[in-house]
């Protein structure tokens, strides 16, 4: 399988088409609004792994391969990697199906971004609890 092809194992986390007001002055998306959204899809696994609520403490990597463009179909795909004491760990792999050019729909798919982040399982005092054992 191609790196620029979407996995064809697994479902996206998140599946977002940015707009006009996620660009940078150069009339490309922001980012942020990646670095946002791979947040969230990354805290989607996380948190159902913690079975409650989580905090990110971390954004350990992210690289930001190739750019994404206002109409582009964003799919994020979030996966846990480790799970420490209360330390959840998880991928995020983002491809952008390229949109609309002239009216028509081109089909291209790139690998737009890599990030790796952290977060952490936390009790009702914000505190560090321990990540149960995962269900069968
Ligand atoms: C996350 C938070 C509760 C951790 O509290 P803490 O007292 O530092 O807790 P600990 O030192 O016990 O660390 C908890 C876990 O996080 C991990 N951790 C802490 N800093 C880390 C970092 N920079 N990278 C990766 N993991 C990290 C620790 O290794 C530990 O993992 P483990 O339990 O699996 O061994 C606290 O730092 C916090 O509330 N941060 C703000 C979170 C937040 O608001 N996020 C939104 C972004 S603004």
């Amino acid at each position: 399988m191609s790196e620029d092809s979407l996995p064809t194992d697994r479902h996206p986390t998140l599946r977002v088409v940015p707009m006009p007001s996620d660009t940078n002055s150069a009339g490309d998306i922001f980012g942020g609004w990646i670095m946002a959204q791979a947040d969230i899809a990354g805290s989607v696994v996380a948190s159902r792994r913690a079975r409650g609520r989580i905090v990110t403490v971390a954004v350990n990597a992210f690289q930001f391969r190739k750019p994404v463009f206002v109409n582009d179909l964003v799919s994020f795909y979030a996966e846990v990697v480790r799970v420490g004491r209360s330390s959840i760990t998880v991928d995020v792999v983002v491809y952008a199906e390229r949109a609309r050019h002239k009216g028509e729909w081109a089909g291209e798919c790139v690998k737009v971004t890599e990030a790796t982040l952290t977060y952490v399982a936390i009790d009702d005092q914000r505190l560090p609890r321990e990540v149960p054992p995962e269900h069968n």
